[in-house]
C-alpha cells in the first residue's frame, strides 16, 4: 500500500444539538476503531468545544470553516486561532458549499487555507467539480485549477488533506463510482508531481467525499490513490465506525 495513514473526516454541517451529539459521541467511543485510522468529526463551531470534551482521545475535531486573520472586523466568522482555543486541531476551508453557496472563491480559500496552516490548524482543502462541468469534460480543468490556487498558497503540505468531493455526489446518494474516484485521485497525484514535488505527491493524504455510506466505503477504500473519506450525512450515523474501519 502507499504508506499514507488512512484519513476520515466527519463533516457534520449545519446538523445536531447537545442531545443529538451526545448521541453521536457516545456511539463512536464504545466502538472499536481502526488504529490504523486518523478521525475527525467536524460539529457546527458553537458545539465545538462541547463536542471535545465528550470525544475519545482518538478522534480530534474540525472547524467547518475560518477567517484568513487572527483577530478583527469580521462579524459572523471566527479565526485559525479561536479553533486552537476550543481544542479543535483541524479546519474544512473551500468546501462546496463554502464556494456555491456562500461564493468563496479560489483566491479566498487559497489565503485562507495558508493563514490556518500559519496558525497551526491542520487544513482538509475542499475541491471537486460541479455536474454539468463533468459533463463538458472539465472535471481535471477545474480540480487542477482549485489545486494551482490553493498550491501557489501553500510551502508546507505536511498538515494540508486535499479532499476531492464532486459537487454532483455531495448529498444527492450518487456517488462516484470508485474508478471514477480514483482517476480523478490518480490524476490530482500526478499533478501534484509535476507542479509540487514527488515527496508531496507522493506523502499527501487525497480523500474522497460525496454520498460515502457504509456500503460503499470498502470498495472504494480499496482504490490506490483513495486515502480515506470525508463524509457528511453518514458520519451522524452508525455506519460511520464502518467507514472509519474500511481499510481494516
Ligand atoms: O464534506 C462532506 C460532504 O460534502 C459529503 O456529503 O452527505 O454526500 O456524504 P455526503
Amino acid at each position: 500500500m502507499s504508506g499514507r495513514k488512512f484519513f476520515v473526516g466527519g463533516n457534520w454541517k449545519m446538523n445536531g444539538n447537545k442531545d443529538e451529539i451526545k448521541k453521536i459521541v457516545d456511539g463512536l467511543n464504545s466502538a472499536t476503531l481502526n488504529d490504523n485510522t486518523d478521525i475527525v468529526v467536524s460539529p457546527p463551531a458553537c458545539y465545538l468545544e462541547y463536542t471535545k470534551g465528550l470525544l475519545s482521545p482518538k478522534i480530534s475535531t474540525a472547524g467547518q470553516n475560518c477567517y484568513k486573520a487572527a483577530k478583527g472586523a469580521f462579524t459572523g466568522d471566527l479565526s485559525p486561532q479561536m479553533l486552537i482555543d476550543v481544542g479543535a486541531d483541524w479546519v474544512i476551508i473551500g468546501h462546496s458549499e463554502r464556494r456555491n453557496v456562500f461564493g468563496e472563491g479560489d483566491e479566498l480559500i487559497a489565503e485562507k487555507t495558508a493563514f490556518a496552516l500559519e496558525s497551526a490548524v491542520g487544513v482538509i482543502a475542499c475541491i471537486g467539480e460541479k455536474l454539468e462541468e463533468r459533463e463538458a469534460g472539465k472535471t481535471e480543468e477545474v480540480v487542477f485549477q482549485q489545486t494551482k490556487a490553493i498550491a501557489a498558497k501553500v510551502t508546507n503540505w505536511d498538515k494540508v488533506v486535499l479532499a476531492y468531493e464532486p459537487v454532483w455526489a455531495i448529498g444527492t446518494g450518487k456517488t462516484a463510482t470508485p474508478q471514477q474516484a480514483q482517476d480523478v485521485h490518480a490524476q490530482l497525484r500526478k499533478w501534484l508531481r509535476e507542479n509540487v514535488s514527488e515527496s508531496v505527491a507522493n506523502s499527501l493524504r487525497i480523500i474522497y467525499g460525496g454520498s460515502v455510506t457504509g456500503g460503499n466505503c470498502k470498495e472504494l477504500a480499496q482504490s490506490p490513490d483513495i486515502d480515506g473519506f470525508l463524509v457528511g450525512g453518514a458520519s451522524l450515523k452508525p455506519e460511520f465506525v464502518e467507514i472509519i474501519n474500511a481499510r481494516g
